[in-house]
């Protein structure tokens, strides 16, 4: 007789909020769902991660924004989107009608641009958390990037809470000497949650035209590349603060996404795969199904931080 496969829960409980599973759409890799729904139903995943929304529409860098690169690619998109009335009117409708959580990326660049865009979003039904992007500069304060500034990060992360009452999950830039101490900072601002890592900010050179390959000259890094330094992130992190976190940076398979989980991230996201296959979040999902079936794992949230030292 065959043998039955043990029943894996996947559901997980992150910052309040029940999802089904913990897969997730990195933002920026995955639209606003539609455009992946011929290939994922979007009721399997545990959530979206939309494309990032700021107050007014934004057209982006000049081409070319993309280069691809080892194990990796770096994009210079300049954060192109219809903006935050658009998203509501257009975009929005379409993904409440799934049986997914809806997470909307926000960013400005100034701290009333981000006050002003979750403030209009915090009266819409059928957002379930705010991801808020601080990889910005602050054109007020003569472009510090939020992210890399503690001081400027808790005063935004801090300002952004006051307006909403949804939870608020502070996404943090890789690009600083230690990430805890913004994890702290948001954690005292009265984050919910984080979500780590934004891509490394990188730069290529076409040699025979001596010339950047992206027309922005930098841009981030993303994809396997940077796996291992987000897999270290996350860890650092789990051991500094107590908040769920959402850890994404280069996962391809299941296996990568459970590298995660061990780290100390409740939820992953699938980014930079989006590109190279378009089902790669069910795959994911897949994956870490399969490997906890071949370990005899019943749940999940026995799996979280539980990498072994030592
Ligand atoms: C083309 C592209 C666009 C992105 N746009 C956003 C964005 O709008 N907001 C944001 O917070 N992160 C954005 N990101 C970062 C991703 O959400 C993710 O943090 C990063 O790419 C690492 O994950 P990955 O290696 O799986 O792609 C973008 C990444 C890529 C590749």
């Amino acid at each position: 007789m065959k043998k039955l496969k043990p029943q894996v829960d996947l559901s997980i409980n992150f910052a309040g909020i029940r999802l089904k599973n913990p897969v997730l759409t990195a933002s920026g890799t995955f639209g606003y769902g539609e455009e992946f729904a011929e290939f994922v139903d979007l009721n399997r995943l545990g959530g979206v991660i939309v494309k990032g929304i700021s107050l007014k529409p934004i057209k982006g860098n000049p081409p070319p924004r993309i280069w691809e690169t080892p194990s990796g690619m770096l994009n210079a998109i300049g954060l192109e989107n219809p903006g935050v009335d658009v998203f509501l009117k257009e975009k929005l409708p379409y993904l409440r009608k799934f049986d997914t959580a809806v997470f909307v990326n926000v960013f400005g660049y100034s701290l009333e641009d981000y006050v002003g865009v979750v403030e209009r979003l915090s009266d819409a039904p059928g957002i379930t958390a705010l991801e808020v992007n601080i990889s910005c500069p602050n054109v007020k304060a003569g472009g510090i990037v939020f992210g890399t500034n503690v001081k400027a990060a808790f005063d935004l992360l801090s300002a952004v809470r006051k307006a909403t009452k949804l939870p608020v999950i502070a996404k943090l830039s890789p690009n600083v000497t230690d990430i805890t101490e913004f994890a702290k900072a948001a954690r005292d601002a009265g984050c919910d949650g984080l979500s780590l890592i934004n891509t490394l900010l990188g730069m290529a050179i076409d040699v025979r035209c001596r010339r950047p390959r992206l027309a922005n000259c930098t841009g981030g890094l993303s994809g396997p590349a940077i796996r291992p330094v987000a897999v270290r992130m996350v860890w650092q992190t789990a051991q500094a603060v107590q908040l769920p976190i959402i850890g994404m940076g280069g996962i391809m398979t299941g296996e990568d996404a459970l590298e995660f989980v061990l780290a100390g991230a409740s939820a992953v996201a699938v980014g930079t795969a989006n590109f190279v296959n378009p089902r790669a979040t069910l795959e994911v999902l897949e994956g870490m199904e399969q490997i906890m079936q071949e370990q005899g794992l019943a749940d999940i949230k026995d799996l979280i931080g539980k990498v072994s030292i030592g």
